[in-house]
Parts: C-alpha cells; structure tokens; sequence
C-alpha cells in the first residue's frame, strides 16, 4: 500500500472507531459486530469513498459518515455471505457464525445494516441521492448472491453470466462507494458516471482476483479458507475456462470432481486449473479489467493530478495477496 493509501485508511479508521456504536446492550447482539469489524479488512471501499470525495472537495465530516455507512453494510454482506458459503474463517479469525451461532449471525448482520442507514442519513449533502443509491446498490448485491448460490446447482452457467454475477455481487458497491463520495462533493452527473464505470471495471478485476486467491493464494495470507469454492461447486471464471479449454478427458474428470466429495478435490481441481491455463486466462481477463478501469478514468474530467490516488488504489489492488 502507497503511504497516500494508508494515510487515507488510517484516517478513516481512527473516525471510523468514534462512529461505530456496538459498545452498547445486548452484548449478544453488538459484540459479534465490534468483532467482526476490529479484524480488519482492507478498508478498500471507504478509502475508494474518500478518495472521490477528494477529488471534488466534499466536505469531510459528510464523506467519513457515507463511507462509514458503506463499510458497515459491506460487513453486513459479509456475514451472512459467510452462512452462505458455510464459511469458517474471515480475515484470520473464525466467522461470525462460527464463533457465536447462526441466529446471532442473522441478527448482528441485520442491526449492521440498519446502523449503515443511520450514518447515511446524517450527510447534509444530497441524502435522498445518495439513499437512492444505496438501496439500489444494496438489491443488487442481493441479486449477485442470489445468482451465485443458484449457480453452484447449476451445470449451464456462461462466462457473461458469471461476469453479470460479480458485477452484482461486488462491483456496483465499489462503483457506488466511487459515486456516493463524488455526490457528495457535487461532481457532476457526467463525472459520477465516469466514476461509477471505473469501479465497475475494477469491481470486476478485484473479484475474479478474488476467486484466483480462494484457489491459488497462501492461506495464511488469505485469512480465508483456501479452495472453499471448489468445494461449494461455485461457478468461477477458473472453473468455467477450464471447462472451455478442457480436452474431453479432462473435461470429464472437472465434471466428475463436481459430483465428488474426495478430500483430495480441491487438489485435483487445482491442478485442472492450471493444466488446462484457465488460471493464466484468469491472470489475463483480470489484467484486462484493470486496464479497462485506466482507460474509463482517462475520461475522467478532472485535473490529472487528481487521478493519481486512483490510479494507485488499482494497483495495489492487482497485487493484493489477500
Ligand atoms: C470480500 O471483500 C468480499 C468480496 C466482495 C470479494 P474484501 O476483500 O474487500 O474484504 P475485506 O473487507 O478486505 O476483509
Ligand atoms: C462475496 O463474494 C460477495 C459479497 C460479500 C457480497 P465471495 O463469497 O467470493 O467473498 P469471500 O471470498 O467470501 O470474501
Ligand atoms: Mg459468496
Ligand atoms: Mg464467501
Ligand atoms: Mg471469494
């Protein structure tokens, strides 16, 4: 991470603490939520926030509320994404679930989610826009996890079809965060929209890195399980090239490892990934994405200078390990 980066999440955090209100009863209720939110994470959304309310000199106290309201629904979609995907380690630590059961992971995800609506109302600036916004960008998600669940039954899933999933399910709230912080600096409807797009284009590098990392990154990195979507049957770009590129050997032994439950799938899946070069076109399509991203910000009518973070923030996010 650039020093610039840093600075930004480092500022946002210090605020963050002072804005977040899970020091309260029920402790059964609250505390999962300081958990979960004192892990960590990379902040990447509110920075993203930030970031555009930079740009067009938003006025500050107004940008720390929308990206505070935009980290605390992300953590929301990440606890329950985690009962979703039956998963057992969230940035180095157990789940929410895992460590405090199911029930209060429902409950501490909902009343996150809520609070998120709480500090998004207390923007002085546009607050109907950006609730606009944010409730469409919240269905959408919805709708992404709804098709990335349904998927895992599924054998028919395309290539477009799981591009549109990740938009769903990821893009649009990095778009958002991008956008909600340049309403709330009045850029205007063009400039938002160029924003918007850019995140979109980096939403969509981000999550296919996001699968490459769940098959091929180090688990002590990852804080992650690793290969805990080979195990849910979850229709990556790894899997769905690796089908195209497939001989018919060994295209019947994916399909084979589909139906399996061997302790030795993720291995095997893994070696497919690589014999059949899905996991270099994952490389690729993710380099093409980044590169899209460059290329909606060089449309981007801001001084040049102003583009730097952003061009920073892609960076670091191609090379991320976790
Ligand atoms: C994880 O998001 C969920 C996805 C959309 C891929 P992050 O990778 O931003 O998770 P944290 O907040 O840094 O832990
Ligand atoms: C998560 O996608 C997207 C949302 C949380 C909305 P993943 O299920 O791939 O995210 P991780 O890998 O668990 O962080
Ligand atoms: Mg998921
Ligand atoms: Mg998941
Ligand atoms: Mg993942």
């Amino acid at each position: 991470m650039s020093t610039q980066l840093q600075e930004l999440s480092q500022q946002f955090e210090t605020r963050f603490r002072q804005l977040v209100p899970f020091e309260q009863e029920p402790k059964n209720l609250y505390e999962p939520c300081a958990y979960l939110l004192q892990l960590g994470g990379k902040r990447i959304r509110p920075v993203l926030c930030l970031m555009a309310a930079q740009a067009f000199d938003a006025d500050q106290e107004d940008a720390y509320h929308i990206a505070a309201a935009i980290e605390l629904f992300h953590n929301f979609t990440l606890i329950h994404d985690d009962i979703m995907d039956k998963a057992p380690l969230r940035r180095g630590f157990d789940t929410v679930h895992a460590k405090y059961g199911l029930a209060t992971g429902i409950l501490s995800g909902d009343v996150m989610f809520i609070y998120a609506y709480e500090l998004l109302i207390k923007s002085k600036q546009q607050p109907l826009g950006l609730l606009a916004l944010f409730n469409k960008t919240a269905i959408e998600v919805c709708e992404g996890q709804q098709w990335d669940m349904d998927f895992e039954q599924r054998a028919d899933v395309s290539i477009d079809a799981y591009l549109e999933m990740i938009r769903l399910k990821t893009s649009v709230l990095l778009a958002a965060s991008l956008q909600m912080g340049a309403m709330a600096g009045k850029a205007s409807e063009e400039q938002a929209a160029a924003l918007y797009n850019f995140g979109i284009q980096l939403g969509l590098a981000f999550q296919l890195q996001d699968d490459y990392l769940d098959a091929f990154g180090e688990v002590a990195k990852l804080g992650k399980q690793k290969g805990g979507d080979i195990q849910a049957n979850k229709k990556t770009y790894l899997l769905l090239k690796a089908m195209e590129l497939a001989n018919e050997e060994q295209k019947n032994q994916i399909e084979a490892l589909l139906q399996s439950t061997a302790e030795d799938k993720v291995a095997q899946m893994l070696s497919l990934f690589e014999v059949t070069k899905a996991k270099d076109a994952c490389k690729t399509l993710m380099q093409q994405y980044t590169q899209a991203a460059f290329d909606s910000l060089e449309s981007l009518s801001i001084a040049p200078n102003k583009k730097e973070p952003f061009i920073q923030v892609t960076n670091y996010l191609l090379n991320r390990e976790h």
